[in-house]
């Protein structure tokens, strides 16, 4: 199973506001999971990611806080930035696309498609604000959306339906700089014959959808990927603008064409090739080995994704891809669905929502706690809920309870018994063949199930490994036993040490830092996961250090306390 080629991207976050448990269990987290998991399994992996710092959600940002866009993007680019170093995001990179590997890049990019003439220059009439002198596209126009009726639709999409718009769709559309009501001007801009694509990209998405492999199959798409592309294809693709009349963002790279930028949604996913660039360049490699097509390897480029960024990475990107010519295309997209919050939705101007940064600034040494957490209710195929009473309940009745107990029974008896030396194995029972068998098929399952995207169940899949151990220990009562057969005892033991060495491995692409103090503790390093699973990874006589209590319990003080912070931040911002 080991051995393959992927090049991993992780959604650019942008960089106008800090990051919330929404985007970690969505995004961020099953990326990581999956990068840790397949470098632990031996396979050729890079993990890019960083902030995108274009489009006018950074531009109308600045405007709200009176702050100039490079000032938003160096504030917010710094926050998240952190927040991923210190959630233990083991990225290869986290770049930006302000920098000027960047810019150059999207702009080769550009001319590439424009020289191979996929490109149609149109002169159309756009929404133009008078008093900003400003063309309106995107997030600067809102109306009525002539599909639901939502009076705040944007010039690109409506929020409440997830229509696809264009600005002239709206009905009574108002410009969000002036409030007022915008005239028609004339503009000349590149546009992407996505109706072109239709056929090639029909073909494409339905093969994620079955091609004769187990239901575990890696190739599969999400239900909601295909379904959402699939409709999106079937309503008619429309010719979709690729420049904006802005001065923010990568310059369009052709003559005459003054006051034009690029399509945030063209420069952003080009950043995943771009951070590829710079992350080569400051290791001595060859960026192009992960994105150019060979016949000699073949590399899987994964796109983890939020839902509302679907079109994006499974049609548009692709689209870009292929017309450039050079590049693979994306071999799955893993979308997740939206995480809530107390019974509500995640919102950053009600400030209903869990900063990333504040939990770990108030829970420094409680990050492997958020991830189990987040894992356990991940959205993966539909949209879940993250509640303080929920993290309390799975983090004291399994990581304490469950993990954190067999490890700790373990490895006190082991003390207790043997001053902490590993006793031998001796003549086993069925009972103990059968537990060897249930050790030795874990790691497969679990790697099944990663490859296949499902990193609930895989976790689940990691932590019945506990409750096995739990159960093994429970059943053969050695502390009862050490008065009557204290050579069986020995055979117990040496097992529930082996049970903990395997719970050290494959823990390690969920709870990466728990993973190394258990690691740490028995006095060993596991750097493969081709280890997993077997019943001799620590030999008989080693000597293992004293054991930590893992995961402390959560009390009910401190749920009451989160609700009520929720709720009183929620408060202020209405008062505001
Ligand atoms: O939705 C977002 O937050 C976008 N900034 C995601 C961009 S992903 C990629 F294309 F860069
Ligand atoms: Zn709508």
């Amino acid at each position: 199973m080991a051995d393959k080629k992927f090049t991993i991207t992780a959604a650019l976050p942008y960089a106008n506001g800090p990051l919330h448990l929404g985007h970690v269990a969505g995004v961020y987290l099953p990326s990581d999971i999956f990068a840790r998991f397949a470098r632990l399994n031996g396979d050729d992996v890079l993990f890019v990611c960083g902030s995108d710092e274009h489009g006018a959600a950074i531009t109308l940002r600045a405007k709200k806080e009176g702050i100039t866009p490079q000032e938003i993007v160096d504030k917010y680019h710094s926050i998240i930035s952190t927040s991923f170093s210190k959630f233990n995001i083991s990225f290869d990179i986290y770049h930006r696309t302000s920098s000027e590997v960047h810019h150059q890049t999207s702009q080769d990019f550009f001319k590439k498609l424009q020289e191979r003439a996929k490109f149609i220059e149109e002169t159309t009439d756009q929404y133009y604000d008078l008093e900003f002198n400003q063309f309106l596209a995107d997030r600067y126009i809102i109306g009525t959306c002539p599909k639901c009726s939502y009076e705040n639709a944007f010039g690109d999409q409506c929020e409440k339906c997830g229509s696809d718009l264009s600005p002239l769709d709206l009905i009574n559309p108002i410009s969000t700089l002036s409030g007022k009501q915008p005239v028609l001007k004339s503009t000349s801009h590149w546009y992407l014959p996505m109706d072109k694509h239709e056929d090639w990209l029909k073909e494409y998405i339905q093969k994620g959808i079955f091609d004769g492999q187990t239901h575990h199959n890696p190739k599969l798409w999400r239900n909601q990927v295909v379904g959402q592309c699939m409709s999106w294809i079937n309503g008619g693709l429309k010719p979709r603008a690729m420049t904006r009349d802005l001065d923010w963002g990568v310059k369009v790279p052709l003559p005459n064409s003054e006051g034009k930028v690029l399509y945030v949604w063209l420069d952003a996913p080009i950043g995943y090739i771009s951070a590829t660039k710079a992350w080569a360049e400051k290791n001595k490699k060859d960026w192009k080995k992960y994105w150019v097509k060979s016949e000699s390897e073949e590399r899987k480029l994964v796109h983890f994704i939020g839902k509302d960024n679907i079109v994006f990475h499974a049609i548009i990107f692709p689209i870009l891809l292929k017309d450039h010519g050079d590049f693979i295309l994306p071999d799955n997209v893993p979308a997740s669905e939206f995480l809530n919050l107390e019974g509500d939705k995640f919102s950053t101007s009600r400030n209903w929502a869990v900063w990333l940064h504040e939990y770990l600034e108030n829970y420094p040494d409680k990050e492997d706690e958020l991830k189990y957490v987040l894992t356990s209710i991940a959205p993966e195929s539909k949209d879940s809920e993250f509640t303080w009473k929920e993290y309390q309940a799975r983090i004291n009745n399994e990581l304490a309870d469950i993990l954190g107990n067999f490890i700790n029974r373990t490895l006190v008896l082991t003390h207790k018994y043997y001053g902490g030396k590993v006793p031998a194995c001796g003549a086993l029972t069925e009972t103990d063949k059968e537990l060897i068998n249930d050790i030795q098929q874990t790691p497969f399952r679990i790697a099944e199930l990663i490859y296949a995207y499902k990193f609930r169940e895989a976790q689940t899949e990691a932590m019945s490994l506990a409750r096995l151990g739990n159960k093994y220990l429970a059943d053969q009562e050695p502390w009862k036993l050490i008065k009557t057969d204290p050579e069986r005892v020995k055979t117990i033991l040496n097992l529930s040490i082996q049970i903990t060495a395997n719970l050290a491995l494959v823990f390690q692409p969920f709870l990466p830092k728990t993973a190394i103090r258990l690691q740490t503790i028995l006095g060993v390093t596991f750097s493969s996961w081709g280890y997993a699973g077997t019943t001799s990874l620590i030999a008989e006589n080693h000597e293992i250090n004293k054991p930590e209590i893992l995961f402390a319990k959560i009390d009910d003080e401190f749920v009451y306390n989160e609700v009520n912070k929720l709720k009183n931040q929620n408060d202020e911002t209405h008062e505001i």
